[in-house]
Protein backbone atom coordinates (compact mmCIF):
# COMPACT_ATOMS: atom_id res chain seq x y z
CA UNK A 1 0.00 0.00 0.00
CA UNK A 2 1.25 3.42 -0.93
CA UNK A 3 2.21 6.09 2.12
CA UNK A 4 0.05 8.27 0.34
CA UNK A 5 -3.05 6.09 1.83
CA UNK A 6 -4.10 6.55 5.59
CA UNK A 7 -6.34 3.35 6.01
CA UNK A 8 -7.43 4.08 9.28
CA UNK A 9 -8.45 8.00 9.58
CA UNK A 10 -10.30 6.91 5.87
CA UNK A 11 -12.08 4.09 7.40
CA UNK A 12 -13.16 6.43 10.27
CA UNK A 13 -14.57 8.99 7.63
CA UNK A 14 -15.73 6.53 5.80
CA UNK A 15 -17.74 5.20 9.02
CA UNK A 16 -19.15 8.17 10.27
CA UNK A 17 -20.15 8.82 6.43
CA UNK A 18 -22.09 5.91 6.97
CA UNK A 19 -23.75 8.00 9.83
CA UNK A 20 -24.89 4.41 12.20
CA UNK A 21 -27.71 4.87 15.03
CA UNK A 22 -25.02 4.52 17.72
CA UNK A 23 -26.14 2.66 20.96
CA UNK A 24 -22.72 2.06 22.56
CA UNK A 25 -20.09 4.45 23.94
CA UNK A 26 -19.00 7.37 24.08
CA UNK A 27 -22.32 8.32 25.23
CA UNK A 28 -22.03 11.66 24.16
CA UNK A 29 -22.98 10.25 20.65
CA UNK A 30 -20.86 12.34 18.16
CA UNK A 31 -21.49 15.51 20.43
CA UNK A 32 -25.01 15.45 20.87
CA UNK A 33 -25.36 14.82 24.57
CA UNK A 34 -22.20 16.67 25.73
CA UNK A 35 -21.91 20.36 27.27
CA UNK A 36 -22.44 22.47 24.63
CA UNK A 37 -20.18 25.13 25.09
CA UNK A 38 -17.28 22.68 24.82
CA UNK A 39 -18.72 21.04 21.35
CA UNK A 40 -18.96 23.91 19.81
CA UNK A 41 -15.21 24.89 20.74
CA UNK A 42 -14.06 20.90 19.79
CA UNK A 43 -16.59 21.07 16.66
CA UNK A 44 -18.85 18.31 15.14
CA UNK A 45 -15.82 16.85 12.86
CA UNK A 46 -13.47 15.67 16.08
CA UNK A 47 -16.61 14.46 18.31
CA UNK A 48 -17.74 12.48 15.21
CA UNK A 49 -14.76 10.48 14.67
CA UNK A 50 -14.25 9.88 19.01
CA UNK A 51 -15.23 6.53 18.87
CA UNK A 52 -14.68 3.01 20.21
CA UNK A 53 -13.30 -0.34 18.89
CA UNK A 54 -16.78 -1.54 17.52
CA UNK A 55 -15.90 -4.02 14.81
CA UNK A 56 -15.53 -2.03 11.54
CA UNK A 57 -12.78 -0.37 13.36
CA UNK A 58 -10.48 -2.61 14.93
CA UNK A 59 -9.00 -3.08 18.08
CA UNK A 60 -5.50 -1.56 18.90
CA UNK A 61 -5.09 -4.45 21.06
CA UNK A 62 -5.62 -7.17 18.65
CA UNK A 63 -5.29 -4.93 15.38
CA UNK A 64 -6.74 -6.93 12.24
CA UNK A 65 -8.45 -4.46 9.90
CA UNK A 66 -7.42 -0.16 9.86
CA UNK A 67 -5.47 -0.03 12.96
CA UNK A 68 -3.28 -3.11 11.67
CA UNK A 69 -2.45 -1.63 8.04
CA UNK A 70 -2.02 1.93 9.61
CA UNK A 71 0.56 0.51 11.74
CA UNK A 72 2.01 -1.38 8.83
CA UNK A 73 2.38 1.31 6.75
CA UNK A 74 4.23 3.04 9.93
CA UNK A 75 6.45 0.37 9.92
CA UNK A 76 7.52 0.87 6.16
CA UNK A 77 7.82 4.70 6.82
CA UNK A 78 10.10 3.81 10.17
CA UNK A 79 12.14 1.24 8.34
CA UNK A 80 10.81 -1.26 11.54
CA UNK A 81 9.53 -4.52 11.18
CA UNK A 82 6.60 -3.64 13.62
CA UNK A 83 5.11 -0.53 14.42
CA UNK A 84 3.08 -0.29 17.64
CA UNK A 85 0.78 2.54 18.02
CA UNK A 86 0.35 3.85 21.42
CA UNK A 87 -2.43 6.09 23.40
CA UNK A 88 -0.22 5.90 26.40
CA UNK A 89 2.31 8.23 25.32
CA UNK A 90 5.95 7.54 25.05
CA UNK A 91 6.03 6.33 28.81
CA UNK A 92 3.42 3.82 27.81
CA UNK A 93 6.43 2.79 24.89
CA UNK A 94 9.20 3.38 27.08
CA UNK A 95 7.57 0.95 29.62
CA UNK A 96 6.50 -1.49 26.95
CA UNK A 97 9.90 -1.93 26.11
CA UNK A 98 11.39 -2.21 29.39
CA UNK A 99 8.65 -5.18 30.83
CA UNK A 100 9.47 -7.10 27.10
CA UNK A 101 12.96 -7.88 27.98
CA UNK A 102 13.20 -7.69 31.63
CA UNK A 103 12.22 -9.83 34.15
CA UNK A 104 12.14 -10.07 38.19
CA UNK A 105 16.10 -9.28 38.96
CA UNK A 106 17.03 -9.26 35.23
CA UNK A 107 20.35 -6.25 34.74
CA UNK A 108 19.46 -2.85 32.91
CA UNK A 109 21.74 -1.11 31.59
CA UNK A 110 20.72 2.68 31.96
CA UNK A 111 21.83 6.03 31.93
CA UNK A 112 21.74 7.40 35.15
CA UNK A 113 19.43 10.70 33.89
CA UNK A 114 16.79 8.46 32.18
CA UNK A 115 12.68 9.76 32.39
CA UNK A 116 10.40 8.64 34.89
CA UNK A 117 8.85 6.18 32.84
CA UNK A 118 11.94 4.50 32.61
CA UNK A 119 12.20 4.76 36.89
CA UNK A 120 8.85 2.98 36.71
CA UNK A 121 9.43 0.44 34.59
CA UNK A 122 12.19 -0.59 36.43
CA UNK A 123 10.05 -1.08 39.54
CA UNK A 124 7.24 -2.61 37.83
CA UNK A 125 9.21 -5.19 36.24
CA UNK A 126 11.45 -5.64 39.36
CA UNK A 127 14.77 -5.19 37.25
CA UNK A 128 18.05 -4.25 38.80
CA UNK A 129 19.55 -0.82 37.18
CA UNK A 130 22.76 -1.41 36.18
CA UNK A 131 23.73 2.75 35.88
CA UNK A 132 25.79 4.60 33.48
CA UNK A 133 26.93 8.21 33.87
CA UNK A 134 25.90 10.51 31.01
CA UNK A 135 28.93 12.78 29.51
CA UNK A 136 28.72 16.17 31.18
CA UNK A 137 28.98 19.74 29.38
CA UNK A 138 31.23 21.86 31.53
CA UNK A 139 30.34 25.22 28.86
CA UNK A 140 26.55 24.08 29.03
CA UNK A 141 25.89 22.86 32.00
CA UNK A 142 23.75 20.13 30.53
CA UNK A 143 24.08 16.51 30.21
CA UNK A 144 24.63 14.24 27.08
CA UNK A 145 24.12 10.92 26.16
CA UNK A 146 26.23 8.11 26.68
CA UNK A 147 28.93 6.57 24.70
CA UNK A 148 30.41 3.21 22.88
CA UNK A 149 33.06 2.61 25.46
CA UNK A 150 30.75 3.50 28.42
CA UNK A 151 28.15 0.64 27.05
CA UNK A 152 31.04 -1.77 26.26
CA UNK A 153 32.81 -1.82 30.06
CA UNK A 154 29.20 -1.97 31.69
CA UNK A 155 28.61 -5.00 29.61
CA UNK A 156 31.72 -6.52 29.68
CA UNK A 157 30.68 -6.44 33.89
CA UNK A 158 27.61 -7.34 33.21
CA UNK A 159 27.22 -9.42 29.95
CA UNK A 160 24.12 -11.25 31.72
CA UNK A 161 22.05 -8.00 30.93
CA UNK A 162 19.20 -8.00 29.30
CA UNK A 163 19.04 -4.71 27.88
CA UNK A 164 20.96 -1.41 27.17
CA UNK A 165 18.75 1.78 27.28
CA UNK A 166 19.71 5.19 25.65
CA UNK A 167 18.14 8.22 24.93
CA UNK A 168 18.99 9.20 21.59
CA UNK A 169 18.77 11.82 20.54
CA UNK A 170 18.85 13.83 24.18
CA UNK A 171 16.48 16.80 24.79
CA UNK A 172 18.69 18.83 24.18
CA UNK A 173 18.72 17.35 20.52
CA UNK A 174 22.41 16.08 20.94
CA UNK A 175 23.76 12.13 19.52
CA UNK A 176 25.12 9.72 20.56
CA UNK A 177 27.06 7.21 18.11
CA UNK A 178 23.96 4.91 17.92
CA UNK A 179 25.57 2.55 15.22
CA UNK A 180 28.78 1.76 17.65
CA UNK A 181 26.24 1.37 20.84
CA UNK A 182 24.46 -1.42 18.73
CA UNK A 183 27.20 -2.74 17.44
CA UNK A 184 28.97 -3.14 21.28
CA UNK A 185 25.55 -4.63 22.75
CA UNK A 186 25.06 -6.91 19.76
CA UNK A 187 27.68 -8.64 20.25
CA UNK A 188 27.03 -9.63 23.43
CA UNK A 189 23.11 -10.40 22.31
CA UNK A 190 22.15 -7.67 24.16
CA UNK A 191 19.17 -5.78 22.60
CA UNK A 192 19.23 -2.03 22.49
CA UNK A 193 16.46 0.03 23.64
CA UNK A 194 16.32 3.60 22.49
CA UNK A 195 14.07 6.45 24.24
CA UNK A 196 13.55 8.46 21.16
CA UNK A 197 11.14 10.71 23.01
CA UNK A 198 12.93 13.72 21.01
CA UNK A 199 13.44 12.46 17.87
CA UNK A 200 10.55 11.14 15.46
CA UNK A 201 11.02 13.18 12.69
CA UNK A 202 15.64 12.37 12.32
CA UNK A 203 14.67 9.53 10.79
CA UNK A 204 12.82 11.84 7.98
CA UNK A 205 16.20 13.49 6.81
CA UNK A 206 20.37 12.50 5.86
CA UNK A 207 21.22 16.29 7.56
CA UNK A 208 19.62 14.95 11.10
CA UNK A 209 21.17 12.16 13.16
CA UNK A 210 20.76 8.17 12.88
CA UNK A 211 17.41 6.91 14.09
CA UNK A 212 17.34 3.93 15.86
CA UNK A 213 16.02 2.07 13.34
CA UNK A 214 18.65 3.10 11.11
CA UNK A 215 21.45 2.69 13.62
CA UNK A 216 20.20 -1.22 13.80
CA UNK A 217 18.24 -0.81 17.49
CA UNK A 218 16.04 -3.39 18.64
CA UNK A 219 12.77 -1.30 19.82
CA UNK A 220 12.43 2.58 19.76
CA UNK A 221 10.11 5.03 21.63
CA UNK A 222 9.64 7.21 19.42
CA UNK A 223 6.96 10.80 20.45
CA UNK A 224 5.41 11.40 17.25
CA UNK A 225 3.21 13.82 19.00
CA UNK A 226 6.52 16.01 20.64
CA UNK A 227 8.04 16.53 16.71
CA UNK A 228 6.03 14.56 14.20
CA UNK A 229 2.82 16.07 14.04
CA UNK A 230 -0.02 14.04 15.46
CA UNK A 231 -1.88 14.89 19.13
CA UNK A 232 -0.94 14.79 22.31
CA UNK A 233 -0.32 11.48 24.29
CA UNK A 234 0.10 9.81 21.02
CA UNK A 235 3.01 7.87 20.37
CA UNK A 236 4.74 5.08 18.50
CA UNK A 237 6.60 1.88 19.27
CA UNK A 238 9.02 0.67 16.67
CA UNK A 239 10.51 -3.23 16.46
CA UNK A 240 13.29 -4.98 14.74
CA UNK A 241 12.77 -8.28 15.54
CA UNK A 242 15.76 -10.85 16.39
CA UNK A 243 16.67 -9.71 20.08
CA UNK A 244 13.06 -9.17 20.67
CA UNK A 245 9.23 -10.90 19.19
CA UNK A 246 6.79 -8.69 18.93
CA UNK A 247 4.34 -11.09 20.21
CA UNK A 248 5.67 -10.25 23.46
CA UNK A 249 5.92 -6.49 22.98
CA UNK A 250 2.34 -6.64 21.44
CA UNK A 251 1.29 -8.76 24.86
CA UNK A 252 3.00 -6.08 27.43
CA UNK A 253 1.47 -3.44 25.35
CA UNK A 254 -1.88 -4.39 25.87
CA UNK A 255 -1.21 -4.68 29.07
CA UNK A 256 -0.38 -1.24 29.81
CA UNK A 257 -2.82 0.15 27.76
CA UNK A 258 -6.86 1.63 28.12
CA UNK A 259 -9.50 -0.50 26.45
CA UNK A 260 -10.78 2.70 25.96
CA UNK A 261 -8.42 3.69 22.89
CA UNK A 262 -8.76 7.34 21.40
CA UNK A 263 -9.45 7.18 17.66
CA UNK A 264 -9.00 10.83 17.62
CA UNK A 265 -5.12 9.74 18.64
CA UNK A 266 -4.55 7.21 16.36
CA UNK A 267 -6.16 9.08 13.64
CA UNK A 268 -3.35 11.72 14.31
CA UNK A 269 -0.46 9.15 14.25
CA UNK A 270 -1.87 7.76 10.59
CA UNK A 271 -1.79 11.15 9.19
CA UNK A 272 1.33 12.48 10.61
CA UNK A 273 2.91 9.21 9.55
CA UNK A 274 1.97 10.51 5.70
CA UNK A 275 2.99 13.69 6.17
CA UNK A 276 6.31 12.49 7.24
CA UNK A 277 6.45 9.60 5.14
CA UNK A 278 5.48 11.69 2.09
CA UNK A 279 6.37 15.50 2.77
CA UNK A 280 8.89 14.94 5.81
CA UNK A 281 12.05 15.39 4.12
CA UNK A 282 10.91 18.20 2.10
CA UNK A 283 9.22 20.04 5.58
CA UNK A 284 12.29 19.22 7.32
CA UNK A 285 14.64 20.86 4.91
CA UNK A 286 12.74 24.32 4.98
CA UNK A 287 13.05 24.17 9.50
CA UNK A 288 16.70 22.97 8.92
CA UNK A 289 17.28 26.27 7.04
CA UNK A 290 14.71 28.37 9.58
CA UNK A 291 16.60 27.02 12.73
CA UNK A 292 20.20 28.12 11.16
CA UNK A 293 18.68 31.64 9.84
CA UNK A 294 18.05 31.70 13.56
CA UNK A 295 20.88 30.57 14.93
CA UNK A 296 22.84 32.67 12.94
CA UNK A 297 20.75 36.04 14.43
CA UNK A 298 21.07 35.01 18.05
CA UNK A 299 24.88 34.38 17.53
CA UNK A 300 25.20 38.20 17.20
CA UNK A 301 23.59 39.14 20.15
CA UNK A 302 26.27 40.45 22.72
CA UNK A 303 26.04 37.50 25.68
CA UNK A 304 24.19 35.49 24.02
CA UNK A 305 25.34 31.89 22.52
CA UNK A 306 22.89 29.44 20.33
CA UNK A 307 24.89 26.02 20.26
CA UNK A 308 25.89 24.70 17.22
CA UNK A 309 27.91 21.90 15.15
CA UNK A 310 30.75 22.89 16.65
CA UNK A 311 29.87 20.79 19.90
CA UNK A 312 30.03 18.03 17.89
CA UNK A 313 33.36 15.83 18.20
CA UNK A 314 33.46 14.61 22.33
CA UNK A 315 32.94 10.95 22.49
CA UNK A 316 29.37 11.70 23.34
CA UNK A 317 28.56 14.76 20.89
CA UNK A 318 28.71 12.34 17.38
CA UNK A 319 25.85 14.68 15.77
CA UNK A 320 23.09 16.95 16.43
CA UNK A 321 19.93 17.87 15.47
CA UNK A 322 20.22 21.56 14.37
CA UNK A 323 15.81 22.38 14.59
CA UNK A 324 16.80 22.75 18.44
CA UNK A 325 18.00 26.28 19.79
CA UNK A 326 20.25 25.86 23.19
CA UNK A 327 20.68 29.02 23.84
CA UNK A 328 22.90 29.76 26.87
CA UNK A 329 22.20 32.93 28.21
CA UNK A 330 24.76 32.67 31.40
CA UNK A 331 27.11 35.38 30.24
CA UNK A 332 24.38 38.03 30.21
CA UNK A 333 24.51 37.38 34.34
CA UNK A 334 20.37 35.55 34.44
CA UNK A 335 19.64 32.43 34.86
CA UNK A 336 18.01 30.49 32.00
CA UNK A 337 14.59 30.75 34.09
CA UNK A 338 15.13 34.82 34.37
CA UNK A 339 15.28 34.87 30.49
CA UNK A 340 12.23 31.95 30.20
CA UNK A 341 9.57 35.19 32.54
CA UNK A 342 11.16 38.00 30.66
CA UNK A 343 10.08 36.70 27.38
CA UNK A 344 7.00 35.18 28.93
CA UNK A 345 6.13 38.76 30.30
CA UNK A 346 7.62 41.01 27.63
CA UNK A 347 6.27 39.14 24.33
CA UNK A 348 4.07 36.62 25.32
CA UNK A 349 6.55 33.88 24.09
CA UNK A 350 7.09 30.67 25.65
CA UNK A 351 10.09 28.77 25.57
CA UNK A 352 10.29 24.66 25.33
CA UNK A 353 12.76 24.48 28.79
CA UNK A 354 15.21 26.69 30.75
CA UNK A 355 17.65 25.83 33.42
CA UNK A 356 20.59 27.63 35.02
CA UNK A 357 22.33 28.49 32.16
CA UNK A 358 20.07 27.87 29.11
CA UNK A 359 16.77 28.02 26.96
CA UNK A 360 15.72 25.65 24.65
CA UNK A 361 13.81 27.04 21.37
CA UNK A 362 12.18 24.31 19.01
CA UNK A 363 11.92 25.07 15.09
CA UNK A 364 9.56 22.58 13.36
CA UNK A 365 7.82 22.80 9.93
CA UNK A 366 4.82 24.76 12.10
CA UNK A 367 7.08 27.86 12.49
CA UNK A 368 7.36 30.78 9.73
CA UNK A 369 9.83 33.72 10.00
CA UNK A 370 7.34 35.74 11.89
CA UNK A 371 7.74 33.69 14.83
CA UNK A 372 11.25 33.48 15.40
CA UNK A 373 12.06 36.65 14.08
CA UNK A 374 9.78 37.96 17.50
CA UNK A 375 12.60 35.29 18.90
CA UNK A 376 15.46 37.67 17.92
CA UNK A 377 13.94 40.45 18.39
CA UNK A 378 12.93 40.27 22.28
CA UNK A 379 16.32 38.22 22.63
CA UNK A 380 17.88 41.53 20.98
CA UNK A 381 15.88 44.14 23.33
CA UNK A 382 17.26 41.55 26.49
CA UNK A 383 20.71 41.21 25.46
CA UNK A 384 21.24 45.16 25.02
CA UNK A 385 19.91 45.81 28.01
CA UNK A 386 22.65 43.79 30.00
CA UNK A 387 26.46 44.00 30.59
CA UNK A 388 28.14 40.99 29.08
CA UNK A 389 30.16 38.80 31.57
CA UNK A 390 33.39 37.21 31.06
CA UNK A 391 33.11 34.56 27.92
CA UNK A 392 33.67 31.00 28.27
CA UNK A 393 33.62 30.69 31.67
CA UNK A 394 33.52 26.94 32.94
CA UNK A 395 30.62 25.84 34.84
CA UNK A 396 31.06 23.38 37.82
CA UNK A 397 28.36 20.85 37.13
CA UNK A 398 29.60 18.20 39.32
CA UNK A 399 27.95 14.35 39.55
CA UNK A 400 28.47 12.61 43.07
CA UNK A 401 28.94 8.62 42.85
CA UNK A 402 26.38 6.74 42.03
CA UNK A 403 25.83 4.98 45.66
CA UNK A 404 25.56 1.66 46.33
CA UNK A 405 22.08 -0.23 45.22
CA UNK A 406 21.15 -1.93 48.26
CA UNK A 407 17.37 -2.89 47.28
CA UNK A 408 15.90 -3.09 44.02
CA UNK A 409 13.90 -0.12 43.15
CA UNK A 410 10.93 -2.30 43.01
CA UNK A 411 11.68 -3.87 46.72
CA UNK A 412 12.55 0.00 47.89
CA UNK A 413 9.04 0.95 46.33
CA UNK A 414 6.82 -1.91 48.09
CA UNK A 415 8.91 -1.61 51.45
CA UNK A 416 7.45 0.04 55.22
CA UNK A 417 9.46 3.39 55.10
CA UNK A 418 9.78 6.00 57.73
CA UNK A 419 11.33 9.72 57.35
CA UNK A 420 14.12 10.90 58.89
CA UNK A 421 16.45 13.98 59.41
CA UNK A 422 18.60 14.12 56.33
CA UNK A 423 21.98 13.70 58.62
CA UNK A 424 20.35 10.49 60.19
CA UNK A 425 19.44 9.45 56.70
CA UNK A 426 23.19 8.77 56.01
CA UNK A 427 23.90 5.23 55.68
CA UNK A 428 20.16 4.32 55.34
CA UNK A 429 18.29 2.96 52.31
CA UNK A 430 16.44 6.18 50.05
CA UNK A 431 12.69 5.34 49.57
CA UNK A 432 13.17 8.68 47.26
CA UNK A 433 14.38 9.78 43.96
CA UNK A 434 16.38 12.88 44.22
CA UNK A 435 17.90 14.94 42.00
CA UNK A 436 19.65 18.56 41.50
CA UNK A 437 18.95 20.58 38.40
CA UNK A 438 21.31 20.99 36.19
CA UNK A 439 22.29 18.32 35.11
CA UNK A 440 19.26 16.87 35.75
CA UNK A 441 20.92 13.27 37.10
CA UNK A 442 19.06 11.62 40.36
CA UNK A 443 21.23 11.73 43.20
CA UNK A 444 19.85 9.02 45.02
CA UNK A 445 16.95 6.40 43.50
CA UNK A 446 14.79 4.56 45.82
CA UNK A 447 16.86 1.19 47.10
CA UNK A 448 20.02 3.50 47.27
CA UNK A 449 22.42 3.56 50.23
CA UNK A 450 22.73 7.55 50.84
CA UNK A 451 26.28 7.96 51.92
CA UNK A 452 27.93 11.34 53.86
CA UNK A 453 28.92 12.75 50.56
CA UNK A 454 26.07 12.78 48.58
CA UNK A 455 24.46 14.84 51.44
CA UNK A 456 27.19 16.91 51.65
CA UNK A 457 26.60 17.67 47.68
CA UNK A 458 23.01 18.19 48.28
CA UNK A 459 23.66 20.79 50.92
CA UNK A 460 26.22 22.36 48.67
CA UNK A 461 23.98 22.80 45.49
CA UNK A 462 21.05 23.65 48.03
CA UNK A 463 22.91 26.73 49.36
CA UNK A 464 23.98 27.61 46.10
CA UNK A 465 20.64 28.23 45.56
CA UNK A 466 19.78 25.03 42.65
CA UNK A 467 16.77 23.40 42.63
CA UNK A 468 15.71 19.86 43.51
CA UNK A 469 13.81 17.35 42.17
CA UNK A 470 11.40 14.70 43.32
CA UNK A 471 11.76 14.81 47.37
CA UNK A 472 8.75 14.75 49.61
CA UNK A 473 10.28 17.62 51.71
CA UNK A 474 10.90 20.59 49.36
CA UNK A 475 13.28 22.00 51.99
CA UNK A 476 15.05 18.14 52.24
CA UNK A 477 15.83 18.74 55.95
CA UNK A 478 14.08 15.22 56.03
CA UNK A 479 14.06 11.78 53.77
CA UNK A 480 12.08 9.17 53.18
CA UNK A 481 14.21 6.11 53.83
CA UNK A 482 13.21 2.31 54.61
CA UNK A 483 12.22 1.12 57.90
CA UNK A 484 14.54 -0.79 59.59
CA UNK A 485 13.90 -3.47 62.24
CA UNK A 486 15.69 -3.80 65.29
CA UNK A 487 15.90 -7.55 67.14
CA UNK A 488 14.44 -7.09 70.84
CA UNK A 489 16.71 -7.47 73.70
C1 LIG B 1 13.58 11.87 27.35
C2 LIG B 1 12.11 11.61 27.49
N1 LIG B 1 11.65 10.35 27.45
C3 LIG B 1 10.35 10.07 27.57
C4 LIG B 1 9.41 11.05 27.72
C5 LIG B 1 7.96 10.66 27.88
O1 LIG B 1 7.18 11.05 26.81
P1 LIG B 1 5.59 11.22 26.94
O2 LIG B 1 5.37 12.56 27.57
O3 LIG B 1 5.09 11.11 25.53
O4 LIG B 1 5.06 10.13 27.79
C6 LIG B 1 9.83 12.39 27.78
C7 LIG B 1 8.83 13.46 27.97
O5 LIG B 1 9.11 14.61 28.03
C8 LIG B 1 11.22 12.67 27.67
O6 LIG B 1 11.67 13.93 27.73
Amino acid sequence: MSQDKTPLFSGLLAHTEKNPIQFHIPGHKKGKGMDEAFRQFIGDNALSIDLINIEPLDDLHHPQGIIKEAQDLAAEAFGADYTFFSVQGTSGAIMTMVMSVCHPGDKIIVPRNVHKSVTTAIIFSGATPIFIHPELDEQLGISHGITPEAVNRALEAHPDAKGVLVINPTYFGIAADLSKIVEVAHAYDVPVLVDEAHGVHIHFHDELPLSAMQAEADLAATSVHKLGGSMTQSSVLNLKEGLVSHERVQAVLSMLTTTSTSYLLLASLDTARRQLAVKGKAMIDQTIILAERTRKAINQLPGLYCVGKEILGSDATFDYDPTKLIISVKELGLTGYDVEVWLRRNYNLEVELSDLYNILCLITPGDSIEETDVLVHALRELASSRPVLKANEEIKVKVPEIPLLSLSPREAFYSETEVVALDEGIGRISAESLMIYPPGIPIFIPGEIITKENVAYIQENLEAGLPVQGPEDESLETIRVIKEHRAFK
